[in-house]
């Protein structure tokens, strides 16, 4: 994958580092812009740092993923993000069993109604942009909740193993979810590379997958990313069966909706597991990490519901969600 480009002095100073300039310009103390989760400098800035704990970019030494001076920035920005987070998400004190705080959390979700939009109202391009948009995740679907893995007591980590052997493909490459949303993007003419359309996202974007690296890359974080992960799986079953709708709505063909198909079902089965035996297990193994837990799904439930905010308004006002109007033609119908 190659760098992205820069959109203000903090992604342009990572960037710049990386490219092999000089790590004394990088901002000691850098500030805090009014809206964390929307902005759009300091979201590449970190989601370009988190990449070099993943597949990292080329022409980057591999050993700069613990470069300490680069360590210090990623902290500074995680710590404004995660303060953004609790200061925007509200978590009631309960004294229920973590999966019933999760469905309650859940159910009195007030978010925007994109899946439906989509399912009944969307035109091509705005299909599309969606796509783009989900393409920056879910072409490394599953990687961030895997960090967990070592981290988690028994029952939990056996939970989270059953739900990641699915995300995987269960030993068949041609199954694992990102191969199926990268079927997604050739099946519509788009491109599939790791990474292709991070430069046409906005800010709000990259946040969805920064939330998650946040989670998983701090042990301190495992209970967030639980919870991260069951409100992902509880809310993605009718959603998905709304998309795969929508898609067909617009002659889509079945290798296109696939990714969503299988997610219907699936996630259906998730749900289950990750409410009541990952985040149940982690919970009475741990019980003073159950309020992170619920904390994470409804940092997950609040950021996914601001990006839905970012593309009905986008929609509704005649203008492209993404930042430079591309054009973005759908192959098959
Ligand atoms: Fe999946
Ligand atoms: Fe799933």
């Amino acid at each position: 994958m190659q760098l992205p480009r820069p959109r203000g002095p903090l992604s342009a100073a990572v960037i710049d580092v990386l490219n092999g300039g000089d790590s004394a310009a990088l901002p000691n103390d850098p500030p805090t812009p009014d809206d964390v989760l929307g902005d759009d400098d300091l979201q590449l800035a970190l989601w370009t740092l988190y990449e070099l704990h993943y597949r990292g970019f080329d022409q980057v030494a591999d050993s700069w993923e613990w470069e300490p001076r680069l360590i210090t920035v990623r902290r500074a920005l995680e710590a404004m993000l995660l303060a953004a987070l609790r200061a925007e998400v509200t978590v009631q004190q309960d004294d229920r069993r973590v999966a019933d705080r999760l469905r309650r959390l859940i159910d009195a979700d007030d978010g925007p109604p994109l899946s439906r939009y989509l399912q009944t109202r969307a035109d091509r391009n705005q299909w599309l942009q969606f796509v783009v948009h989900r393409s920056v995740y879910q072409l490394k679907e599953a990687d961030p909740h895997t960090w967990a893995i070592p981290r988690l007591p028994t029952r939990a980590k056996s939970a989270l193993v059953e739900i990641q052997v699915d995300e995987y493909g269960g030993g068949d490459a041609a199954r694992m979810h990102s191969e199926l949303f990268r079927r997604v993007l050739t099946q519509l003419g788009l491109a599939d590379e790791y990474g292709a359309y991070v430069d046409v996202v906005p800010g709000i974007t990259l946040a969805l997958s920064n939330i998650m690296s946040l989670f998983g890359l701090q042990r301190a974080l495992r209970g967030a990313l639980v919870g991260h992960l069951a409100a992902y799986e509880m809310t993605s079953s009718l959603p998905c069966r709304r998309y795969a709708k929508g898609l067909r709505r617009l002659g889509a063909r079945d290798a296109a909706c696939a990714f969503y198909d299988v997610h219907v079902t699936a996630d259906a089965l998730h749900e289950q597991v990750a409410a009541h035996d990952l985040c149940g297990g982690l919970a009475e193994a741990e019980p003073t990490l159950t309020e992170d837990i619920v904390f994470g799904a409804a940092a997950c439930l609040h950021v996914d519901k601001r990006f839905a905010q970012h593309l009905l308004s986008s929609w509704d006002g005649g203008r492209t969600s993404l930042r430079r109007a591309r054009n973005l033609a759908m192959a098959a119908s």
